[in-house]
Parts: C-alpha cells; sequence; structure tokens
C-alpha cells in the first residue's frame, strides 16, 4: 500500500522536522496540493515550496493541481520536482483536452494522473485507462483537509478498479480525503492503491499513522479496530 502524506495538513512552523519524520516512515510518496482560489475557494503553494520540499526528500513528489489553468503550472512543477502531476477531469471535460493535456504531461517524462470530485460520475474516467498512469478519487470537495469521507466513494473505486483489472490498465488508484484507518481500510478492500492522507497523519505521531495505513486492511488490523 502507498501512502501519500499531504503537506496541506502539516504544521507549517515544524515543516522541516516533520519531513524528517515523513521521511522515516514508510511513506512512498508526498502529496502536494496546488489550489488557485478559483477552481477552489483557497490558495495553497507553488513551485517553489515544491523545490524546497523535493530537497529534503527522496519521495516521490504527487502533486495535485486544483486549479483552473493547468497547463500554465505544467512545466514550473516539473521543474520544481514533480513526479506525478494530477490534473481535474471537471476543469478540461472534453475529451480532446484531456488527452492533449494527458500528453503534454507525459512529454515532460512525467507521470500524468486524473481527478474527479465527489459530484463527478467515474465513468467520466472510462475513456482515459490507457493514458493516464493514476486516478484520484476525491472523497471530499477539494479545497480543505479535515473533511469527512464520503462514502459514496467506494461504489466508484470498486467500479474503476474492474475496468482496470479488466483492460490490462496499468493505471493506480488513489483516493484523496477523510482517509483515516476505518475509511482507509475501506478504500483499499475496494481497491485503491494509493492512501492520500493529510490531518490523519500529521495529527500526532506521523511514522505510527502511516504505519497504520499501510497495514488498515491486514487481517490483525482490522481484527483489533474491531474488538
Ligand atoms: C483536499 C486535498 C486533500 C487534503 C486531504 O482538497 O486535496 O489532499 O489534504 O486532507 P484530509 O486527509 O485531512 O482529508
Ligand atoms: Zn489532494
Amino acid at each position: 500500500m502507498i501512502i501519500s502524506p499531504s503537506v496541506l495538513a502539516m504544521d507549517y512552523s515544524r515543516m522541516k522536522e516533520q519531513m524528517e519524520e515523513v521521511n522515516a516512515s514508510q511513506a512512498e510518496w508526498l502529496h502536494f496540493d496546488v489550489m488557485d482560489g478559483h477552481y477552489v475557494p483557497n490558495l495553497s503553494f507553488g513551485p517553489d515550496l515544491l523545490r524546497g520540499f523535493d530537497k529534503l526528500s527522496d519521495l516521490v513528489m504527487d502533486v495535485h493541481l486544483m486549479v483552473e489553468q493547468p497547463h500554465m503550472f505544467i512545466k514550473p512543477f516539473v521543474d520544481a520536482g514533480a513526479d506525478i502531476i494530477t490534473v481535474h477531469e471537471e476543469v478540461l471535460h472534453d475529451y480532446e483536452r484531456v488527452m492533449e493535456m494527458l500528453e503534454y504531461i507525459h512529454s515532460f517524462g512525467v507521470k500524468a494522473g486524473l481527478a474527479i470530485n465527489p459530484m463527478t460520475d467515474v465513468r467520466r474516467l472510462q475513456a482515459y485507462l490507457k493514458h493516464c498512469d493514476l486516478f484520484l478519487i476525491m472523497c471530499v470537495e477539494p479545497g480543505y483537509g479535515g473533511q469527512p469521507f464520503r462514502p459514496a466513494s467506494l461504489s466508484k473505486i470498486k467500479k474503476l478498479r474492474g475496468w482496470i483489472d479488466n483492460t490490462g490498465s496499468k493505471a493506480l488508484i488513489s483516493v484523496d480525503g477523510g482517509i483515516k484507518f476505518e475509511t482507509g481500510r475501506d478504500c483499499v478492500l475496494a481497491g485503491t492503491d494509493v492512501l492520500v492522507a493529510g490531518s490523519y497523519v500529521f495529527k500526532d505521531d506521523i511514522g505510527k499513522a502511516v504505519d497504520t495505513l499501510v497495514h488498515c486492511a491486514d487481517r490483525t488490523q482490522a481484527d483489533k479496530a474491531d474488538s
């Protein structure tokens, strides 16, 4: 199980220290939420901050663009160290525009992801099974950390898992929003490959929280949680 802690939930007065804890944990990716104040009602980080994190860590830099103009930001984030760049299907909408964007991201030699919001039909991803490296299922409305997980996300994951397995697509499924032990376990059992988690990972002991998520669907962990 790949865990991608979300920088959005870090304590910004202790970023370096917390990054060292993430590096020492079992996390393999680092999730970087980019918000422009237009596509979502919040502002977050630009490429310069990613460059700083990239210097502090060898983790896979998993960049999630919640912006109206993704094209403008692809190269700056690649130059800053992005390994995966995910854009929102709702921003592009049209098949040709999505395909152009995926090709543009791939042209820099980085992996390309496509995200959908809770209100978007998962079937909108079906045309891109062979063209994406990652599908990001938003389990909350994008914009803020700490929101409750929407259980309707589970049926989307199951459908997507079935399509990926049936077509031989190599795409990974990632989930983002409201992920903690129980919701993480439900997502893993539904077929998720990557768990993005912000507030759950950064609330206390980072290493322990990541470890719990890595093993959330293991038999013993599940039994412990049930007892
Ligand atoms: C929300 C972001 C998430 C956020 C998740 O718009 O895309 O990555 O950091 O935060 P939690 O895990 O606290 O729901
Ligand atoms: Zn995100």
